[in-house]
């Protein structure tokens, strides 16, 4: 659906030729929106400001949305919709079977990589904060009718394997009775063993070797690292209500046989070179070169990531792809999309885009880390939330804490405040629902029923119901910019006027028309907050 606003700025926008910079009016007498447009065209032409408002006013024929336009001040133009107007879209959406989204006319095959924990390591919160902003694109671009399939590029190979292999052996332990945690904690007894022994780190280098020529029991040992791992990240993903299933796995191992290829093709195109014995990428605007293959014939993450997107176009057929990768990996995404550029890997009609985020902080404002300096484990953190709420209040408050503020930012994770039921946080949220829930049970249980959106004299009812209409564009917007905040700050404006609503506008004890336009209002106001909440991943209780 077409917001109110925006259509009444595409009409002012082709009577003046320029951004008429609408703002909300500050005062219910003045409108809805109030535009300086006149004034600014006034300077530039040297005319009263007022008498060009009134020639825009003249020319611009908006009765079929508005009021009569009002000019105010020194040349202000102010728009209020009309009321019936406003009834119609709010009826409008609570008819439309599509919940106020608008379904796209050319549905994308989108690629989404996100959370990408990594094997023997448990997930931390840098993975918590891929996994949920990676699976609210995914929630909205499907909603919007996309194709979505999604990736998670697993650490499941490389170096570290020859040691963990090793360690597993020199301690004759039985992998499968590792869990996650045990399996970092044996990771650690790998590394220091590395450090401390020189014949230890030999056969660990022999054991990679081993593992890349498909040697029986390293492969047994390795799948069985990878299995008790992920027995580990699906109960998180299950506790985090997240869609990524093992349907999504795609490891950095699947690429292990396109490696070679990949060098061998950038080779024989003059696109690598060899350069110090390393095979390696000169990228115009970079101070080094992408590393294909070192000096030792090892190929690297670079490496692993250009197969990867070779794939994702060549077969999986994509339009789009976003990864969802901490901002630190941002010089490495942006060479690797160069490289593939380069060769053509990533054709022109095919977009790469690195969603960065910043740190979780703690409430100290340092980089949340335990008391020994290790990063926080993932669990830890929910762990953290649920002492203070419900389960599914305790991860409505994470995740809206992750996705409100703008996704480069650091955000500090303070449980007590992010569980609240006031503020910004998603708890308040999940409330504003129930809420509005419990209205619309009361009122079936007196026998109150509602169909239409009718009357809105009120201005309370009024800006409730002009949000309402804003609902779709706001989503499309997170679609094509990937900033969830704006669907969050959006929601939020939206409980903040429900709210208001209620405080100026009775509706169990008001009558007859006005009760049941009020109920359809509370209808379509819940179904919008519903969709939101879904849409971040975050639950909706009727009940709280
Ligand atoms: N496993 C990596 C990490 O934990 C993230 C992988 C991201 N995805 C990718 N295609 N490189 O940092």
């Amino acid at each position: 659906m077409q917001s109110l606003p925006a259509l009444l700025d595409a009409r002012v926008r082709d009577v003046t030729g320029v951004d008429p910079e609408m703002r909300p009016a500050t005062k219910p007498q003045f409108g809805h929106f109030q535009s300086n447009v006149a004034l600014r065209l006034a300077k530039q032409e040297g005319r009263p400001p007022r008498e060009v408002a009134a020639s825009i006013v003249e020319k611009l024929d908006v009765s079929d949305l508005c009021e009569p336009l009002e000019i105010a001040g020194p040349g202000f133009i102010n728009f209020r919709i009309r009321a019936d107007v406003l009834a119609h879209s709010a009826t409008a959406l609570l008819e439309d079977p599509n919940r106020g989204l608008n379904r796209s006319e050319q549905p994308q095959r989108v690629v989404i990589d996100y959370s990408a924990p990594n094997v023997a390591k448990q997930m931390h919160v840098g993975h918590l904060r891929s996994t949920i902003i990676g699976d609210c694109f995914h929630r909205v671009l499907k909603a919007l009718g996309h194709e979505v399939i999604p990736q998670n590029h697993i650490g499941d190979w490389g170096r570290q394997f020859g040691m963990l292999v090793e360690q597993i052996l020199d301690e004759d332990l039985d992998p499968s009775t590792l869990d996650l945690a045990s399996a970092e904690a044996l990771y650690q007894r790998a590394n220091a063993h590395l450090k401390a022994d020189e014949e230890f780190a030999t056969r660990s280098r022999d054991r990679v070797v081993k593992l890349q020529a498909g040697d029986d029991e390293t492969l047994r040992i390795w799948q069985q690292l990878i299995d008790v791992s992920l027995a580990g990240f699906n109960a998180t993903y299950d506790r985090m209500n997240v869609l990524l299933t093992n349907e999504h796995l795609a490891g950095e191992s699947t690429y292990n046989d396109d490696l070679p290829r990949v060098c061998d093709d950038l080779e024989s195109r003059g696109i690598a070179v060899v350069d110090d014995g390393a095979l390696v990428v000169f990228v115009p605007g970079f101070n080094a070169p992408a590393i294909i293959r070192n000096q030792r014939g090892g190929y690297g993450y670079a490496t692993t990531d250009l197969a990867a997107i070779r794939r994702r176009v060549g077969e999986l057929d994509a339009d789009r792809i976003i990864y969802v990768v901490g901002a630190p990996q941002t010089f490495h995404f942006e060479q690797v999309f160069a490289v593939a550029r380069m060769a053509g890997y990533l054709p022109e009609g095919v977009t790469a885009e690195h969603v960065g985020f910043g740190q979780v902080l703690g409430a100290d404002g340092k980089k949340f880390s335990t008391r020994e300096g290790t990063a926080v484990s993932l669990n830890v953190l929910l762990d953290m939330a649920e002492a203070e709420a419900a389960p599914n209040v305790a991860l409505a408050a994470i995740k809206y804490a992750d996705l409100s503020s703008g996704l480069q930012k650091d955000y500090t994770f303070d449980a007590e405040r992010m569980v609240q039921t006031t503020g910004d946080t998603g708890p308040y949220l999940q409330y504003a629902h129930a809420r509005v829930c419990q209205i619309l049970r009361r009122a079936e249980a007196e026998g109150y029923g509602y169909g239409a959106v009718t009357v809105l004299d009120e201005p309370a009812e009024q800006t409730l119901a002009l949000l309402l209409s804003r609902f779709g564009e706001i989503v499309d917007e997170v679609a094509v910019t990937l900033q969830p905040h704006k669907l969050c700050g959006y929601l939020y404006d939206l409980a903040g006027a429900l709210a208001h609503f209620y405080e100026v506008c009775p509706v169990l004890k008001s009558e007859g028309e006005v009760r049941s336009s009020r109920l359809a209002l509370c209808a379509a106001t819940k179904l919008v907050l519903g969709t939101g909440l879904d849409l971040l991943g975050i639950d909706a209780p009727e009940r709280m």
